[in-house]
């Protein structure tokens, strides 16, 4: 057992800090505020090679492993969660899943623009009426012979309103249940795509996320993935990994947190000593230095085993369980730790504490990730 990085992945946690703290780091309250979108940040993302992470450099992707990609993540995440989740779903849900379940066609056309950051894709799973129960789909897609016609309505698109690609799940067999979904390739140009106003979100507040609407939308057969019927799988397997992203962005935040309320302390004073010398607030970094700590191992071992062929939906969805009740529990005390400060914009925390919400909710609640665990360990899949 071996708990060093390599040189690489050193090299690539020291870039994503960087660019983290030289290029999201400036203007990021006030993107937070006006809800603008980074599309600087996110075109420096793609030109430094960190929306294509995993891609083979054949698509156009960086070629890195796993725990260089979370590395990034977490990095990244410390600073700017609309970054980071641009990323990760661009990363973890389009271009691994066209990587690995697309056609080379497919792959060509698309996962090459996409890997490079040219184009950014969306996710199209959650609907207003299946969120949790995903094998739910209103959506349809008609086999009309030579195309699908899709038509219906999809929730909490992260990178709606941007995005050029969208990976849509859509039911073509209602009869056969979760076994007649499929999942389309869509361009946003086409014809009957409908983008809806940007949510004004608690966190993440920079990052588009809307509302898709689809009304007969024209899809070629040759933009299915996959055979007829692979569509929910397709999705969960995607998901499964999406999880080891989020819980990287969870493990960020709870970073950032952490180094900041490190850093307050020791300056703060209070009955005549920095506030880090007082014991009430000394045992709260030491809880969160702790928590943090098991988080990681959680994440880099679900990264770990995604890099070795293990099965990782199990430690993908513990590691997104954790690592997102850290965030949640850890941002709450490092605004704590800040006092009225904390609760002010300036000092960063009030905002790590908003986005953290989300890493409980986005790509499976934590609900949904106990299911996950509570299933695969009373099938045996799981070895404690
Ligand atoms: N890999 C492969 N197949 C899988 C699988 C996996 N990880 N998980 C389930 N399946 C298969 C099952 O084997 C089953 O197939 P068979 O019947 O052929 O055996 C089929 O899928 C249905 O599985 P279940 O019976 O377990 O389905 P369920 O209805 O009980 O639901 C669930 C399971 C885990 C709750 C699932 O619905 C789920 O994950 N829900 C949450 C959805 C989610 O994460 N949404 C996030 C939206 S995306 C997003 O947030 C992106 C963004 O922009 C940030």
């Amino acid at each position: 057992m071996q708990f060093q990085l390599t040189e690489e992945q050193l090299a690539v946690r020291e870039a994503a800090r960087d660019f983290a703290q030289q290029v999201c780091k400036p203007g990021v309250i006030e993107r937070d505020s006006t809800m603008a979108y980074p599309t600087e940040q996110v075109r420096q993302m793609g030109e430094l090679g960190f929306m294509g992470m995993t891609v083979s450099p054949e698509y156009g992707g960086s070629g890195l492993d796993n725990i260089s990609y979370v590395l990034a993540l977490e990095e990244i995440s410390k600073i700017d969660n609309s970054c980071s989740v641009i990323m990760s779903v661009n990363n973890s849900l389009v271009c691994y899943g066209l990587e690995t379940y697309g056609a080379e066609e497919q792959k060509q056309k698309y996962l090459t623009k996409l890997a490079t950051g040219e184009w950014i894709g969306s996710f199209c799973l959650s609907e207003p009426e299946a969120g949790s129960d995903a094998t739910h789909q209103r959506t349809t897609a008609e086999d009309k012979g030579d195309h699908y016609l899709l038509n219906g309505t999809k929730n909490w698109i992260t990178s709606g309103g941007t995005s050029q690609v969208h990976l849509v799940i859509a039911q073509s067999n209602p009869d056969a249940g979760h076994r007649g979904i499929n999942a389309f390739i869509v361009e946003t140009g086409w014809d009957g795509v409908e983008i809806g106003a940007k949510e004004d979100k608690l966190g993440i507040r920079s990052s588009d996320t809307h509302t898709i609407m689809y009304n007969n939308v024209k899809v070629p057969k040759e933009n299915r993935i996959g055979d007829d019927g692979f569509g929910f799988k397709f999705a969960m397997k995607t998901l499964s990994g999406g999880r080891i992203g989020i819980a990287a962005q969870a493990l960020g935040i709870a970073g950032g947190a952490y180094e900041l309320a490190v850093a307050y302390s020791k300056e703060r004073e209070a009955f005549g000593k920095p506030i880090s010398h007082h014991q009430a607030i000394a045992f709260k970094l030491a809880d969160m230095a702790t928590d943090i700590e098991a988080a990681k191992m959680l994440v880099y071992r679900a990264a770990w085993l995604k890099d070795t062929h293990g099965n990782y939906d199990q430690a993908g969805a513990m590691a997104k369980l954790f690592a997102s009740s850290v965030a949640m529990k850890h941002t709450v005390e490092a605004v704590q730790v800040h006092g009225g400060y904390g609760f002010v914009k300036e000092y960063h925390v009030e905002r790590l504490m908003r986005d953290a919400k989300i890493t409980q909710i986005y790509e499976g609640t934590s609900e949904v990730q106990k299911i996950v665990i509570s299933r695969g360990l009373l099938k045996g899949e799981l070895y404690v």
